[in-house]
């Protein structure tokens, strides 16, 4: 029954894809950031789909726009189903977003740490709020929740070092670029760790994708037909 299910998901998505109308103009380069940030937002559009209340909320209740949206989540699903498909893909949106979420992490305990500095310098704070009390209120407020949440960051070690890494592949990358030529220094900077290497993914991942470029039909009609396939094998 499962297998069925896939088999007939796949098949039309295939299909769908082929008869593509719009399929012609999408010849640029297909990056695994690209396809991971597709996938995003189909999930997304079937997210909101699948829930009534953002539904209405989001179209004011339009039962014709409520329909619109649920037919496109519908093909979204389909399209969705077959890039996931690609487990090397789905791994390596993984890796992608946790690498995103340490930089983001890294920047909120930068941000956070800059915030309860100001908050405990009554000369910083006073200047920042021209002397209005509750605008200084607002920032120790602040700065109070934030300590919380700086705590729980800053406990995490593994995070930490990779932080460090973050901002030491940052620092000489910046130097390189000072000195006109890339020195080894921050090309072993870069290649450090796993952590800050693929941190910094989503930036190589740019210059790779200008190598690797095919039409994103040929690359979900491969999918599909390997999954064809092996959807196939299990049905027998
Ligand atoms: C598709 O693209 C090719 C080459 O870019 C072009 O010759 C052809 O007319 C296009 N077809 C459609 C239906 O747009
Ligand atoms: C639907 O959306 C509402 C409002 O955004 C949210 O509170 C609720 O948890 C969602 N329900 C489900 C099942 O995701
Ligand atoms: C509902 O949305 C459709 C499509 O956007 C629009 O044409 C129609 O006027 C809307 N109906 C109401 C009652 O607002
Ligand atoms: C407080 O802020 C002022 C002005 O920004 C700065 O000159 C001073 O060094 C700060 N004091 C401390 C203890 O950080
Ligand atoms: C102080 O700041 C608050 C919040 O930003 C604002 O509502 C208020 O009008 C300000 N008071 C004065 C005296 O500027
Ligand atoms: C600690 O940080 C690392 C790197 O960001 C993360 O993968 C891990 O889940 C975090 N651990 C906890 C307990 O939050
Ligand atoms: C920049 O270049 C100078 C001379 O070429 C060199 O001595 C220095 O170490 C370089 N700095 C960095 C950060 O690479
Ligand atoms: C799966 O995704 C990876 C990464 O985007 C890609 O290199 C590979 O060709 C895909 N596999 C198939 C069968 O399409």
């Amino acid at each position: 029954m499962q297998f069925s299910t896939i088999f007939l998901s796949l098949a039309l998505a295939t299909s769908a894809l082929a008869k593509g109308g719009k399929g012609n103009s999408t010849t640029k380069a297909v990056t695994d950031k690209s396809l991971c940030k597709e996938m995003k937002s189909l999930n997304k559009l079937v997210e909101l789909a699948s829930n009534e209340t953002r539904l209405a909320d989001k179209t004011n209740n339009n039962a014709t726009k409520i329909a619109s949206i649920q037919a496109k989540a519908s093909e979204a699903s389909v399209t969705l189903a077959t890039m996931e498909a690609n487990t090397t893909l789905t791994m390596t949106c993984s890796v992608m977003a946790a690498a995103e979420q340490t930089k983001d992490d890294c920047e909120d305990i930068t941000d956070m740490t800059k915030l309860i500095a100001l908050a405990a310098n009554e000369t910083a704070l006073a200047a920042k709020s021209n002397g209005n009390t509750t605008k200084e209120d607002n920032i120790k407020a602040k700065a109070v929740k934030a300590q919380t949440k700086l705590d729980a960051l800053t406990s995490n070690t593994t995070l930490m070092s990779a932080c460090t890494e973050i901002a030491a592949t940052k620092a000489a990358k910046k130097a390189a670029k000072n000195n006109g030529t890339s020195t080894e220094n921050s090309q072993a900077a870069t290649d450090s760790t796993a952590t800050g290497a693929s941190a910094s993914a989503s930036s190589s991942s740019k210059s790779s994708a200008t190598r690797t470029v095919f039409t994103l039909r040929e690359n979900f009609g491969f999918v599909s037909t390997i999954a064809l396939v092996i959807a196939g094998m299990l049905v027998l």
